[in-house]
C-alpha cells in the first residue's frame, strides 16, 4: 500500500465534480487501499480520491480506529513481553474501515446536528457544520456489488462531508462567509509559505 499525497487548499481540484467509476476494477480497489492507508497515516476519519488528486467518486471513511496506529507501532518495536502475557500490551483500536463506490445520499432524517468538522486538505482548521443526523448511502463495494448503509451520529456527518468533496463542496461552503474567508486566508497564506519555501 502507498501513502500518496494530500491536496490541500487553495488547490482548485478540491472545488470539481468528480466523475462516477463504471466499474469497480484492480486499479479502483488499489485506490481505495491506498486512500485507507493515506487516512490511517493522516489521521484521518475520512478521504475522498479527489483529496489524493484522482478525479473519481470514491470514498473512504472509518470512524472506529485507534486513535494512533502508527504511534503505536513505534511503541510496539520496544516492547518486550517479559513472560509471554500481554496485560501490558495495548493493541490498536479495531476499525470499521468502509470503501466506497459511486457513493450518495438517497435518504436523510429531518432532525440535523452540529459538529466541529476538521478536512484533511484544511490541516487545522476546524468549524462546526450542521448537517442531517442521519442518512441513508447506496453504494458499490470494492467487489462492485449494491451496498445500502444507514448511518447516524459521526459515521453520518463523515459519509456527507466526504460525498460533498465529490461534489466538489467542502465544509466551508456550509459555513458564515466570515469564517470561511478567514479560513480561506490562512489556506492561502500557508500556500504562499510552502512557495517561498521551495524557491
Ligand atoms: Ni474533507
Amino acid at each position: 500500500m502507498t501513502i500518496l499525497p494530500i491536496v490541500v487548499s487553495p488547490d482548485p481540484r478540491l472545488k470539481q465534480v468528480s466523475a462516477p467509476v463504471d466499474e469497480v476494477t484492480d486499479e479502483i480497489r488499489t485506490l481505495l487501499d491506498d486512500m485507507l492507508e493515506t487516512m490511517y497515516y493522516a489521521k484521518g476519519i475520512g478521504l475522498s480520491a479527489v483529496q489524493v488528486g484522482v478525479m473519481k467518486r470514491v470514498v473512504v471513511v472509518d470512524v472506529e480506529w485507534g486513535s494512533s496506529r502508527y504511534d503505536q507501532e513505534d511503541e510496539d518495536d520496544d516492547h518486550v513481553h517479559h513472560d509471554g502475557c500481554c496485560h501490558h500490551y495495548e493493541a490498536p483500536e479495531p476499525g470499521n474501515p468502509i470503501k466506497m463506490v459511486n457513493p450518495e445520499v438517497i435518504a436523510s432524517s429531518d432532525h440535523n446536528v452540529p459538529y466541529n468538522e476538521g478536512c484533511l486538505s484544511f490541516p487545522a482548521q476546524y468549524s462546526e457544520v450542521i448537517r442531517p443526523d442521519a442518512v441513508t448511502v447506496r453504494y458499490l463495494d470494492e467487489h462492485g456489488k449494491e451496498q445500502i448503509l444507514e448511518a447516524e451520529g459521526l459515521l453520518a456527518t463523515c459519509i456527507q462531508h466526504e460525498i460533498d468533496h465529490t461534489n466538489g463542496i467542502t465544509f466551508v461552503d456550509h459555513i458564515s462567509k466570515i469564517k470561511r474567508d478567514m479560513i480561506l486566508r490562512k489556506m492561502k497564506k500557508a500556500e504562499k509559505l510552502r512557495a517561498s519555501e521551495m524557491e
